[in-house]
């Protein structure tokens, strides 16, 4: 055995999740002592691919005996949410629930059809006997009008329509409640999909907190998307949240000597849902899903299910996507993989870009705070090479159907940044909300 293995997984810059599973990227021109070992451990393996772009070949194994990650434990947990890192609950959701198979056969059914006219229809109709009456789902003009109002993403958007809720008989009463469906990304082979609920306008209102109107969304949710009640009503995973999203005292405002306003102490609940069909050769870009606003009123972080098929994952926090994408420059500007310079770092432009990264400072850490990782978008995402360098570093992992991830956040500069790769021959089907906590 050459020990290259345990040189890779036992390395003191490593971070594996705790459970003994980890991955590896390997390819088939590596030494063949390296291939053997791996063979021995492995659980599966994964090729992976994502809008026309290779991003190379993982390897999960057992990683009992090549380094000491712990047990998957609170402890482990909470010192992984104070970091921003992944908590990856492995098995947690019990898809085998009665009624559970009906609802998945649909959605897969869905899938296969939404991206035709009507669709979206179709679905709103298939759902109205659960829909609470207060709901007034409006018609294509109208949904079209208040559409040019809200804002979107005209690309990569399907259909949308938007509904009202009717408070104390006054319809107008709360803002404009929408569901609209889209495509994932403009590549021909890439069918990945999402439905996604929402309300007011597009962006500026992403980071709303307004919490009557996300209590409507988690109502809306309930209804449009009845297996979310897999999280939402999931008691193990709200007490986990509980336990791992501590809140602090009331400061006091130390201009005025007035106490700051408490901040939401209250159970956690999940909003602005998401179904996605991540289809192969389809998948998200590296992008983290944190916003500017205040610290203590702030989304706490996304909670993510699969429920069928499977995907890979690169997640990290702010902090070591810092550190990483300075590795990888380092490496460049030494002459490893010299075809990189030319492919990322191509004339001046590329060559301050260059520079910026290896002075340190606050450069790197402000382009990752920006949406889709700002002028470093091309090196997050370039694959194989950085992806291999993040899953060889412990940042990789595969969820399969009934697997739960918490993705915390503690603002935009203190953030997990995640990147997903379809990993099954099919589509998978998943839920992803934004985690808020009630005032209390
Ligand atoms: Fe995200």
């Amino acid at each position: 055995m050459s020990g290259m293995l345990k040189e890779i997984v036992g390395a003191p810059d490593r971070h594996d999740l705790p459970g003994g599973v980890g991955v590896i990227s390997w390819a088939p021109e590596d030494e063949p002592e390296f291939l053997a070992e791996v063979a021995e451990r492995e659980r599966a393996r994964v090729e992976l691919q994502r809008r026309g772009i290779v991003h190379g070949s993982w390897a999960e194994i057992r990683t009992d005996g090549l380094c000491d990650v712990g047990a998957a434990d609170i402890h482990a947990w909470r010192q992984r949410w104070a970091d921003a890192r992944p908590i990856l609950l492995r098995g947690m959701l019990d898809s085998t629930l009665p009624g559970f198979a009906p609802v998945l056969k649909q959605r897969m059914a869905l899938h296969k059809t939404i991206r035709d006219e009507g669709a979206l229809d179709g679905f709103l109709e298939a759902s109205l006997e659960r829909l609470d009456p207060r709901f007034t789902v409006r018609g294509a003009e109208e949904s079209a009008r208040l559409g040019e109002q809200a804002g979107g993403d005209g690309q990569r958007d399907l259909e949308r329509r938007f509904l009202s809720f009717d408070t104390d008989g006054d319809a107008k009463a709360g803002p404009n409640y929408w569901v609209k469906t889209q495509r994932l990304s403009d590549h021909e082979e890439d069918m990945s999909a999402r439905i996604r609920l929402s309300f007011g306008q597009e962006v500026d209102d992403d980071a709303s907190h307004d919490e009557a109107g996300h209590r409507t969304i988690e109502q809306l949710g309930r209804e449009l998307l009845p297996e979310t009640a897999l999280l939402r009503d999931n008691r193990d995973l709200l007490t986990l949240l509980g336990e791992l999203d501590l809140v602090e005292e009331a400061a006091e405002d130390s201009d005025s000597g007035n106490p700051a306003p408490p901040p939401p102490s209250g159970e956690h609940y999940f909003t602005q849902d998401i179904a996605f069909w991540n289809a192969p050769n389809g998948g998200v870009l590296m992008h983290h899903d944190a916003f500017d606003e205040d610290y203590n009123e702030r989304q706490r972080g996304v909670v993510y299910a699969q429920l069928s098929g499977e995907t890979a994952w690169l997640a990290l926090s702010t902090q070591e996507l810092a550190v990483r994408v300075t590795e990888f420059v380092e490496y460049i500007d030494e002459g490893e993989m010299p075809w990189l310079k030319a492919a990322l770092f191509r004339g001046h432009q590329g060559a301050t870009l260059m520079r910026k990264i290896l002075k340190g400072g606050r450069f790197v850490y402000a382009e990752l705070e920006k949406p889709g990782c700002g002028q470093l978008s091309r090196i997050v995402n370039r694959g194989p090479e950085f992806t291999n360098l993040l899953a060889d570093a412990g940042h990789a992992f595969l969820m399969r159907p009934g697997d739960v991830l918490l993705m915390p956040n503690h603002g935009l500069g203190h953030t997990l940044l995640h990147s997903v790769f379809c990993a099954s021959p099919e589509p998978g089907y998943s839920l992803s909300m934004a985690v808020r906590r009630a005032a209390e």
